[in-house]
């Protein structure tokens, strides 16, 4: 099932790139709109994902979301569809992919989460993914992502892979996941995903 998808969106995709005049603008250009729509079937227009292990985008902040795209983009982070996707969009049109969606509104907090007391260790992450862990600009200019109301299972193994050191494009996130137990990466993440 997920190749099928994964295979019927390369399709989509995979239409040449028209050569660019002026900005590709989504409201009116149909096959830029067309490609911005096949994220939309996986990370969901309106934060409805199509399983948990996709992250929610809408909101991020836009510098996050454009770094992870060229990272994928250059293999600095690896996943089985997004470095496809991320190579069937042309630079200019990366930067407004990434601008649509740090514009789009993070969904709602669902009623089922339920609130848990702060686990241990959480406060150093604060310093740099903010108090209410809404995301933070970094001294270097660049944003850490929002991980308040992120879903478990995507946060969870975001994690494990900074950890395991699969996930290498960031060093600090590398190094301090490492020294994390799973329990403890485990417990975080449910914390930040009731929130
Ligand atoms: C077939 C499903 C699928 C499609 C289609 C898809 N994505 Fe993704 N995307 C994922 C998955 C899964 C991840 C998480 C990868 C990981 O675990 O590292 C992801 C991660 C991302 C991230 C990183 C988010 C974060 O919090 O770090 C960005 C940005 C992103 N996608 C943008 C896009 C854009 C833009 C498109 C359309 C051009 C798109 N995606 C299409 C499945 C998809
Ligand atoms: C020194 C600053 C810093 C600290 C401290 C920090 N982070 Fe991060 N974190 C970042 C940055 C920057 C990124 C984005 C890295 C990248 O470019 O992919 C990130 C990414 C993440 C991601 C990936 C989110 C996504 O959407 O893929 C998770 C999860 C995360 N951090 C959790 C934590 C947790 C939990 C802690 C505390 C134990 C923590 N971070 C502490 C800076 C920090």
């Amino acid at each position: 099932m997920r190749i099928q998808i994964a295979f019927g969106v390369l399709v989509v995709l995979a239409a040449p790139a028209h050569a660019a005049q002026g900005v590709p603008d989504p409201s009116t250009d149909r096959e830029f709109s067309a490609k911005l729509s096949v994220c939309n079937e996986c990370h969901g227009a309106n934060g409805v994902r199509r399983n948990a292990i996709i992250p929610v985008i809408g909101g991020q902040p836009e510098n996050y979301l454009l770094k992870q795209l060229h990272d994928f983009e250059r293999g600095d982070r690896h996943d089985e569809v997004m470095p496809w996707m991320a190579k069937t969009l042309t630079p200019q049109e990366l930067g407004i992919a990434a601008a649509y969606f740090a514009k789009q509104r993070w969904p709602a907090r669902s009623a089922a989460a339920a609130s848990t007391p702060p686990p241990p260790g959480i406060a150093v992450c604060q310093a740099c993914h903010a108090a209410d862990f809404l995301g933070a600009r970094q001294a270097d200019g660049m944003a850490a992502p929002r991980l308040a109301g992120q879903g478990y299972e995507y946060l969870v193994e975001a994690m494990r892979r900074f950890a395991e050191g699969e996930r290498k494009n960031n060093a600090i996130m590398t190094n301090m996941m490492a020294a994390m137990s799973p329990a403890e990466r485990d417990a975080i993440a449910r914390y930040l995903s009731g929130l």
